[in-house]
């Protein structure tokens, strides 16, 4: 069978960025390490003035066909996933399309154009049903465009308001790809759940607490899923382990559960008996609460454990640098900590090539999705690429007052007329509804 998967990424944070200790945590009266340690942030990207959700998705695609040589012609899908589109019926991906035919020759009028919803997770299965359109014969030779693009803003003074971000990932999608192949095997952990809900509201109604059980919850069952058609998961299989993330303290948590799950019945339990015990069986207790009590236990002592920190540490903590730095970006987000993951690799010159990683999709509402990736030969010069890190270093430094005026420049329901606050850099800027264009 032939591979199909990610041949290539590009990313496009917002350009502005709040620094969550520095400049969020004395206004909002707050210790900063309730953000860097608690939450794992250190920053939030935001949109300047002129950006949406169609200008970074259309810059992100713009760099990643510019890139790879790419004309329309070569392009016959363009899905963007959001979960902050403004339209109820032109999807997302017919005004980045517009974006792209000002800027290459040719047009789009053959590719199938689609917008995927379903909170965080909708941007895999974006890329799902890309894979799919591929294996089914039905993409004569073409590539598909995969775009996550989300501004994802909370109401202020909401508890979600340090978890903000805004930014794009595109993503190319082909046979034989250089970055990862994606495997057949899937799992899914999915419930009609009411934790974190936007009907027709620009900002999220969210119960943050419970949305994070939801997640560990929707992503155990997932695993277990996955495991049911690809066998059992081993930490030693998999090289990296990208969550999605809305905030790293979140994939902290994910991180425990899943390495607890992974090493139930191994040697690696029987190394760690004599130090922590075995984990408890429910059978040996008599209720559900004492069961669950000895668990907390046991996973308490397991994070203390070397065993797990090492992993945890060479596993999981790289795929989240990215994260630390822009928040959370909706549907991009753990496709951002793929991407960081394999950064992580390239700057410490590992031999990534034909190695797994595991990537564990979220979104809310709820739905896990859990998929195996195996690393391709060409991914090294497609990291190389990336210009994420020069991108990080130049956004502008808000301070709170212009935080608020540009939350409020963004925030559908208040009249703002902010200046610009960066010189735009890059081919789309917003400049008005229906006016999405290149700059002059
Ligand atoms: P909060 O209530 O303000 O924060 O909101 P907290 O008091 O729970 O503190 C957060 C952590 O910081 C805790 O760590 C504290 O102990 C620690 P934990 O106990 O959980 O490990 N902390 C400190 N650490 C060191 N020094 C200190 C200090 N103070 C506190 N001084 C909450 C947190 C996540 C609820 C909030 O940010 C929120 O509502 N966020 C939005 C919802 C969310 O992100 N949920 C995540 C799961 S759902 C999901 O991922 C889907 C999503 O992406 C949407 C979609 O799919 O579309 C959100």
């Amino acid at each position: 069978m032939t591979a199909v998967g990610i041949d290539a990424i590009e990313i496009r944070t917002g350009r502005l960025k709040l620094d969550l200790p520095g400049t969020f945590a004395p206004a909002q009266g707050e210790d900063p390490e309730k953000y860097t340690k608690g939450l794992g942030l250190n920053a939030s990207s935001f949109p300047d003035s002129y950006e949406d959700i169609v200008t970074m998705g259309a810059n992100a695609a713009h760099r990643l066909m510019e890139r790879k040589g790419l004309t329309p012609e070569d392009v016959g899908r363009i899905d963007v996933a959001t979960e902050s589109a403004f339209d109820n019926s032109k999807p997302v991906s017919t005004y980045v399309a517009g974006c792209l035919e000002q800027v290459f020759d040719g047009d789009f009028h053959h590719a199938n154009k689609g917008e995927r919803k379903f909170a965080c997770v909708a941007a895999t299965q974006a890329v799902d049903d890309a894979y799919n359109w591929i294996r089914a014969g039905r993409s004569r030779g073409k590539a598909a465009i995969v775009i996550a693009t989300d501004t994802a803003l909370y109401a202020r003074d909401d508890p979600g308001e340090a978890t903000q971000g805004a930014g794009a990932v595109a993503m190319l999608i082909t046979e034989d790809p250089n970055l990862v192949e994606i495997s057949a095997e899937q799992g899914y952990g999915s419930a009609d759940e009411t934790d974190f809900l936007k009907p027709q509201q620009q900002f999220p109604s969210v119960d943050g607490k419970r949305s994070m059980q939801v997640y560990l919850a929707r992503m155990r069952e997932a695993v277990e899923d996955f495991e049911s058609v690809a066998g059992a998961t081993h930490p030693d299989d998999y090289a990296y382990i990208p969550y999605h993330t809305p905030f790293p303290g979140m994939v902290r948590k994910a991180g425990l559960l899943g390495y607890r799950h992974m090493i139930r019945d191994t040697s690696v339990e029987d190394d760690l008996a004599d130090e922590i015990g075995r984990q408890p069986r429910r059978e040996a207790f008599d209720d559900d609460e004492a069961y669950e009590e000895a668990i907390r236990e046991y996973v308490d002592a397991l994070a203390e454990t070397e065993h797990y920190q090492e992993w945890y540490a060479a596993t999981v903590e790289p795929t989240l640098e990215i994260s630390r730095e822009v928040g959370n970006w909706y549907t991009g987000s753990v496709h951002i900590a793929r991407a960081s993951a394999l950064r992580d690799a390239y700057e410490k010159d590992v031999d990534l090539e034909g190695q797994r990683m595991l990537v564990g999709s979220y979104g809310s509402g709820a739905q896990a999705e859990v998929h195996a990736e195996t690393v391709r030969e060409g991914w090294r010069e497609e990291v190389e690429a990336m210009n994420v890190d020069e991108q990080l270093d130049r956004r502008y430094e808000l301070s709170f007052e212009e935080y608020e005026e540009i939350h409020d420049a963004h925030n559908h329901d208040v009249d703002s007329d902010v200046e610009e606050l960066t010189t735009p850099d890059s081919e789309f800027v917003f400049d008005g509804w229906g006016r999405m264009g290149e700059r002059q």
